[in-house]
């Protein structure tokens, strides 16, 4: 289990955005008056979009709008590891899977790219452009190994396609995501064995159906 604790360094304030503040409101309209205290988990996930981590100030600034005690939204954001509690990379957060099935696929050869180019995990890198660090599963076993970059899955992955990856990042390109041998979604690689007819998917192969007549309504009976 990891260690969740907030940084260490942390700013002197946190303000919303205007369009940070406009998305949250629409996320609080969602629940009846009162319960505004719902919208925690995606008002925390904009604040995240917004400065990239969770803040201290953040964390306060979170309870105040949702009208919650600090130690309630404390809590959450330190349960869920989908968020950041200290400052991440300006260019890449990148998460590599390292539970089974991915380990076997080569997930620690991944991670030695990382240390190599980025360094030490859970830190930001000199040029504070990367960050990374060990996660677990991320559903996307079938195309192990696999990382999360950013927003992003990329699945069925090199070492040196990671490589390739990290410095596309660095460059500021957004390298599209996906498999790295292009795999259809997470079928075998080297394309579907099964259910391969294009006509299964074209409605052609679909059978009439007769609509029988609907039985008349019933009447009401005459007392
Ligand atoms: S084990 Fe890596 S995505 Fe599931």
């Amino acid at each position: 289990m990891s260690v969740r604790r907030l940084s260490p360094n942390q700013p002197a304030s946190f303000e919303f955005t205007p369009e940070t503040l406009e998305k949250a409101k629409a996320w609080m309209a969602n629940f009846p008056a009162g319960k505004q205290q719902s919208a925690v988990v995606p008002v925390l996930w904009l604040v995240q979009k917004q400065e990239g981590w969770v803040s201290e100030p953040a964390i306060r600034a979170v309870a105040e709008l949702l009208g919650m005690p600090v130690i309630r939204v404390l809590e959450v954001v330190t349960f869920y590891t989908m968020f950041m509690l200290e400052p991440v990379g300006t260019h890449a957060l990148v998460q590599v899977c390292g539970t089974t099935p991915c380990q076997v696929r080569g997930a620690e050869a991944l991670m030695a790219v990382c240390k190599k180019k980025i360094g030490p995990q859970n830190h930001r890198s000199a040029d504070g452009k990367f960050y990374w660090q060990e996660v677990e599963c991320l559903g996307a076993c079938s195309n192990a190994p696999m990382a999360a970059i950013n927003d992003y899955y990329y699945e069925d992955l090199t070492p040196e396609g990671l490589e390739k990856l990290l410095d596309d990042f660095a460059a500021g390109k957004n390298p599209p995501p996906g498999s790295e041998i292009g795999r259809q979604n997470s079928a075998p690689a080297g394309g579907p064995t099964t259910l391969t007819d294009p006509k299964l998917y074209d409605g052609s192969l679909g059978k009439k159906i007769k609509i029988p007549n609907l039985p008349a309504k019933p009447t009401k009976e005459k007392a």
